[in-house]
């Protein structure tokens, strides 16, 4: 199963010492080779006898102590292999097997301090992963890290997909697409692909009390870790022991295996929450989309959203048609003035006048529905922490299960107050803010409430430790389509989040919109595809709390799309990419966790097409009715978005089904299994 080589090459005047180890994945598919030459660290990647990553530095430059990076003798190394097979509290896929083989080595200092530094390696049939160790020792305590050295030594330049780092709008981008060359410092998920047609995806996993990691083009197509640093230029602070997050690489054959990759998850610690049973997927509708079309507004006044009266119409449309929460948003002061300039206007514990919070949630709870709280804080970090303790209380006491947070800012700094009373900042994503939303999780699980972030830190699979830690947007989502530039977000941004934003995790994209134009509010804006694709969005982006976005009487005025809203589950036992492209096209399928019914969602860009699809996901020998609501054949995103055809059919796993696509289409599909 390893490879094991120690070499001592003498090629050179003076010898120079090489040390190799070589872990390769289960399946023999991924190798990852650690070398120590003239004492500095160095590992590679090659999957099936191809190099994917060249021989890439690793170590640390520190602030106040000598650098992690050199002079290293290897002290020892071992091998294991961990085979387990674990279940979800909510996901895209019920059982999840995590099978890797690790190499650990535990580098010591050849002299001075002798300080160590160990780095784990796991190689996995879906990908790579590795992270480094600052075991507890004498003459390491305190860590600054004024640089993480990590590279990815590239083999060519692979075409990428990617959104810049350091913007004032966060993550909030359209995807990118370049080669490599034109890179300059990149969020992550990155994804990649070579000209051999393997696929890439470069990410981090476990991120709880680090910078977030970014990846800057170093040279020609060497790419390197770039941390988020804190108001100072300390990019990490921390004590031995630690770990830093994982750095990953998943790499696949097919686009479609990126998605159903679970390495991210299977690197976090297992769940913590002994008792989930308060932790529901589950679907909600809200005050919110009102406000973005500018129907209403979050602060008071005669157009207010979140009143008493407004809420109870949103409850009494949630009772009637199954859905569990109702958002409200703009029901706590602070929202009258510019509230995206800074958070400290708002209070968390109180509500305004025109709205009755207990008298709301009561009447939520009386019809079998809940609230779903909101705490908008313009990323005020401090002024938040500082009501959150009794918020989080208060939510809890009026039967709120979940909450919608927010950070928004007007950049992508956070406030914090230092001793002499002067505003400073920190990055949005930097460990100040990590170790924030990390308070923030285990307060709202005590309080058994789950999480929706808006605009926080990007997903590294904390949900799997901290399942309450549901979903999050930390990208570009449907509101856009309200107020954004050029009339939204184009018809292959939905293309492109599959396979970029949402490998990360859960996205709530909040879609559901079914009157796409809304010309009566926002004329210049509209929903850039049709109708069927929107539906399909159910399926294709994942989120165990997913929105009917649109207003009551939207729905109310077309209950055909409705229904299939309805019938959208958000928690599956199992998830498969039939078929996809990059930018161009996906067909998903998934198996309700609850059920036996599977369903399909299928969309393209602005280029029409056909895509023969053979069903053999389903039960073999098993009917079922395949509910189809697809693209009318003269629909077309641009100017016949509302064009749709509702049928049945009879299928089974042998039947081959042509899915039609229009241009900026899509095709959502229910098969209700028969006996
Ligand atoms: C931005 C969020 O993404 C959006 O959903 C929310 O309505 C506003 N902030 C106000 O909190």
């Amino acid at each position: 199963m390893y490879k094991i080589l120690i070499l001592v090459l003498c090629f050179a005047p003076s010898a120079v010492a090489q040390q190799v180890h070589t872990v390769s994945s289960p399946g023999e598919i991924n190798h990852i080779t650690f070398e120590l030459i003239d004492g500095k660290p160095f590992y590679s990647v090659d999957r099936l006898g191809q190099p994917v990553i060249l021989r890439s530095a690793l170590g640390f430059e520190l602030s106040e102590a000598d650098d992690l990076k050199d002079g290293f003798t290897l002290k020892n190394h071992e091998y294991s292999t961990f085979d387990e097979t674990w279940t979800q509290v909510w996901g895209e896929k019920k059982h999840i097997r995590n099978h890797y083989n690790e190499l650990r080595v535990e580098l010591a200092e050849q002299s001075g301090d002798e300080r160590e530094l160990h780095i784990v390696f796991r190689a996995y049939d879906d990908g790579i992963a590795f992270r480094y160790e600052f075991p507890e020792q004498g003459n390491l305590s305190e860590i600054l890290i004024e640089d993480e050295l990590t590279e990815f030594a590239l083999t060519d330049n692979h075409e990428s997909w990617w959104i810049g780092a350091y913007q004032w709008n966060r993550f909030e981008y359209l995807t990118e697409y370049s080669h490599v060359s034109e890179m300059d410092t990149v969020h992550t998920p990155l994804t990649m692909r070579t000209a051999d047609d393997v696929y890439l995806s470069f990410h981090e996993a476990a991120l709880t009390d680090y910078s977030t990691m970014t990846l800057e083009r170093t040279h020609d197509y060497t790419l390197k870790a770039n941390l988020m640093p804190w108001a100072d230029g300390i990019l990490v602070r921390t004590e031995a022991p630690a770990v830093t997050p994982w750095r990953t690489l998943q790499i696949a054959d097919r686009p479609g295996d990126l998605i159903t990759s679970y390495l991210i998850l299977n690197l976090n610690e297992p769940n913590k929450i002994e008792d989930t049973s308060w932790i529901e997927p589950s679907k909600y509708v809200g005050i919110w989309w009102e406000m973005h079309l500018d129907k209403s507004t979050w602060g008071p006044g005669e157009n207010h959203g979140a009143t008493t009266e407004n809420a109870k119409r949103y409850i009494d449309f949630a009772a009637e048609h199954g859905f569990d929460h109702v958002l409200v948003e703009g029901w706590n002061p602070g929202w009258e003035g510019e509230w995206y300039a800074d958070g400290v206007v708002f209070d968390f514990t109180r509500a305004y006048e025109d709205f009755d919070l207990d008298g709301v949630a009561q009447y939520a709870l009386d019809s079998g529905v809940r609230l779903m709280g909101h705490h908008e804080t313009s990323a005020s970090v401090e002024h938040y922490e500082g009501q959150m303790h009794e918020a989080y209380a208060l939510y809890e006491r009026l039967g709120v299960r979940a909450v919608k947070t927010g950070y928004v800012g007007h950049g992508q700094e956070v406030f914090w107050t230092d001793e002499e009373g002067n505003r400073n900042y920190e990055w949005h994503h930097g460990q100040h803010m990590v170790l924030h939303h990390q308070r923030v999780v285990e307060l709202a699980a005590q309080h058994k409430i789950s999480l929706n972030v808006h605009e926080g830190v990007k997903d590294t699979g904390l949900r799997r430790t901290w399942p309450n830690l549901m979903t999050r947007e930390v990208a570009r989502g449907q509101e856009y389509n309200a107020w954004g530039e050029n009339q939204g977000n184009p018809p292959d941004h939905t293309l492109l989040l599959p396979f970029t934003r949402n490998l990360s995790g859960p996205f709530d994209y909040t879609p559901g919109i079914v009157d796409l134009h809304f010309d009566q509010y926002r004329p210049d804006n509209r929903v850039n595809h049709t109708l069927a694709k929107e539906l399909a969005l159910y399926v294709v982006i994942f989120s165990p709390l997913n929105m009917a976005a649109d207003l009551p009487e939207n729905y109310e005025a077309n209950p055909v799309p409705l229904q299939f809203i309805k019938d959208v589950p958000v928690d599956w036992y199992d998830t498969q990419v039939l078929d996809s492209s990059i930018g161009n096209y996906i067909t998903i399928v998934r198996k309700d966790v609850n059920s036996d019914d599977w369903y399909l969602g299928s969309i393209t860009n602005e280029q029409g097409r056909l895509l023969q699809t053979p069903l053999h996901f389903l039960d073999e020998g098993r009917r079922y009715i395949a509910k189809i609501y697809r693209d009318g054949d003269d629909a077309h995103w641009d100017h016949n978005p509302y064009e749709m055809v509702v049928e049945e059919i009879e299928v089974t796993s042998r039947t081959v089904l042509p899915l039609r696509l229009v241009a900026g289409g899509g095709q959502a599909i229910r098969f209700v299994a028969q006996d």
